[in-house]
């Protein structure tokens, strides 16, 4: 299992930390990944200011937002798997 973690905390949550779990989590349906990635809430990761904040499993930091959560999604998590 890969753990994503979005981070929820202050700055990511204005950001819209909520909006991207919603499409990750619907990403995870629409390919079928539920018994491959596992979505995690964190609290503050520390890179606040390129909020919202997603650490991949090997501890990559990427920087989401809901215009880009598919794109990261598919390029970024799901063919780094
Ligand atoms: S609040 Fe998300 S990285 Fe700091």
């Amino acid at each position: 299992m890969k753990v994503v973690k979005i981070c929820i905390g202050s700055a990511c949550h204005l950001k819209g930390s909520y909006q991207v779990i919603e499409i990750f989590k619907a990403l995870i349906e629409e390919f079928k990944l539920e018994d491959v990635i596992e979505l995690n809430a964190a609290f503050c990761i520390g890179r606040c200011t390129t909020a919202v904040s997603v650490a991949r499993w090997d501890d990559k930091i990427l920087s989401v937002s809901k215009e880009n959560a598919r794109d990261i999604f598919i390029n970024q998590i799901m063919a780094e798997l």
